[in-house]
């Protein structure tokens, strides 16, 4: 391995490891201020990474030089078990297969026909919070996780599901997610979670939530009706080569992936819009002025999203503050070379998206939220700014999500004054997603119908 980038010396990785543990943006943190920008390290002693924050070294790994890496193993071989071999999980010849199949289905002009679906719940769930937050404080990132979760499954089946069965598999997602998170986490745990059954309680989860979507595409297949969704355009989508269809599995599979990958970033990203919002009032201000001149008193449609610029550059300035993903990592399939550093066939890079989105050497004052930072010909440096990760494998769910939450938020200002609640700190806790820590809690109140 070269030596032109710093080492954290393995006797410091326990050490370091369980400050990351603990608290892994201030370790970071500590580690970028010792080591600079780009730094090795070993996982767990043994497995060498490198890690960085430098955009031009990210899109090295993600676009410019991409076959030379996979997904790593540590995040996505213990979700593919759970979940399912699906985009997110997937490597090589299978995953472009896949993604060819299902890019369309995401494409902006296909979003289209969802709009009124997200709006619907959008609607629903209002009507509920417009009674909860008479009882007093509410905390938003659970009620965000409830809107996100119910505007994927509405997207997806667009058929209004049972309150109790949407809260029974948003619950499965979470108890699998959190279980992955143990496995990857504290590996050298994983013997003892196999022998004390509770790698099997959490697969029969997930095999109780695949027998929940399956029931769900049966009677859709059983109807003969053809909807508008996500559902209908992922049965109606074939293969280039074959002219097929995906096999069932294969659909449950990409099912519970979309499930999974398309509602806790965005319901995260929309705890944290809320919270931002009530720091910044002149923002909210400036929204809500967007949105009387663009839509007035009628429901915001596909067709005023472009318009309301300054919300779409408030929503950018929420994802770069607070990447929902936060880091995601590759492991090199061939020995590589980026500016003299020299990546091994079988190590680890971790891309900081964090750390690029908060670098003082690309933005100014990062700290601070200002969404004019996104203003048209605004210049941001490639790989700068990448919440939805870059290269061929990009979130494909990107349109899809700054769609909602440019429909959730300007709902939501028109229809609420709201203010944080004192005495609840609201603290990034990065898991698989960057989420507040203990939620935010807040209070909210109509305004009246409607007077900006
Ligand atoms: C604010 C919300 C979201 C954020 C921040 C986000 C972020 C990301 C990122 C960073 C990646 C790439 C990971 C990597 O390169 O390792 C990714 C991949 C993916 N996302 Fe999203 N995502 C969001 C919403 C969604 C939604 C709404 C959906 C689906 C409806 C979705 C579905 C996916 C899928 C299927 C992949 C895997 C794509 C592939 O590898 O081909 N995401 N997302």
């Amino acid at each position: 391995m070269s030596s032109t980038i710093p080492t954290i010396p393995r006797f410091k990785t326990l050490i370091s490891s369980l400050k990351f543990l603990r608290d892994p943006l201030t370790a970071i943190r500590g580690n970028m201020a010792e080591y600079g920008h780009t730094y090795r390290f070993y996982i767990g002693g043994i497995i060498p990474a490198t890690f960085t924050a430098d955009p031009a070294f990210i899109q090295h790994i993600l676009q410019k030089n991409h076959r030379a890496y996979k997904k790593s193993p540590i995040h996505f071989e213990h979700l593919g078990h759970f979940i399912g071999k699906g985009l997110l999980t997937i490597d090589g010849d299978h995953w472009l297969r896949q993604r060819r199949l299902i890019q369309p289905s995401f494409h902006r002009s296909r979003l289209a026909s969802l709009t009124h679906l997200m709006n619907e719940v959008i609607e629903e769930r209002l009507a509920k919070f417009d009674e909860e937050i008479k009882a007093g404080p509410v905390n938003m990132a659970e009620h965000m996780m409830d809107m996100a979760f119910s505007i994927i499954m509405r997207s997806i089946f667009s058929i209004s599901v049972p309150e109790e069965q949407v809260q029974k598999m948003s619950g499965q997602i979470t108890q699998i997610q959190a279980f992955v998170i143990q496995l990857i986490r504290q590996p050298y745990l994983n013997w003892w979670r196999a022998l004390s059954g509770k790698t099997r309680e959490h697969e029969a989860l997930a095999a109780d939530l695949e027998d929940a979507i399956r029931k769900m595409v049966h009677q859709r297949q059983d109807s003969g009706e053809n909807r508008d969704d996500l559902l209908q355009m992922l049965l109606d989508s074939r293969y280039e080569d074959t002219g097929e269809a995906m096999n069932e599995q294969q659909l449950l599979d990409e099912l519970k992936i979309i499930f999974v990958a398309g509602h806790e970033t965005s319901a995260n990203g929309l705890a944290w819009a809320w919270y931002l919002l009530s720091q910044h009032p002149e923002a909210l201000a400036k929204i809500r002025e967007e949105l009387q001149q663009v839509v007035g008193e009628r429901t915001v449609a596909f067709e005023d999203l472009p318009k309301l610029e300054y919300l779409s550059q408030v929503v950018d300035e929420i994802l770069r503050l607070y990447p929902p993903a936060w880091i995601t990592d590759r492991m090199a399939v061939e020995d590589d070379e980026f500016n003299g550093i020299k990546i091994a066939k079988g190590a680890i890079v971790a891309t900081y998206i964090y750390g690029a989105h908060h670098s003082p050497a690309h933005w100014e004052n990062p700290e601070d939220f200002r969404p004019e930072r996104f203003a048209k010909n605004a210049k941001i440096l490639p790989f700068a700014y990448l919440p939805f990760g870059g290269g061929p494998r990009l979130c494909i769910g990107n349109h899809f999500a700054l769609m909602e939450m440019q429909l959730v938020i300007a709902e939501m200002a028109r229809r609420y004054d709201f203010a944080l609640e004192p005495g609840h700190e609201v603290v990034p806790q990065p898991l698989i997603t960057l989420r507040p820590k203990d939620g935010v809690w807040m209070r909210f109140w109509n305004r009246k119908a409607y007077s900006y």
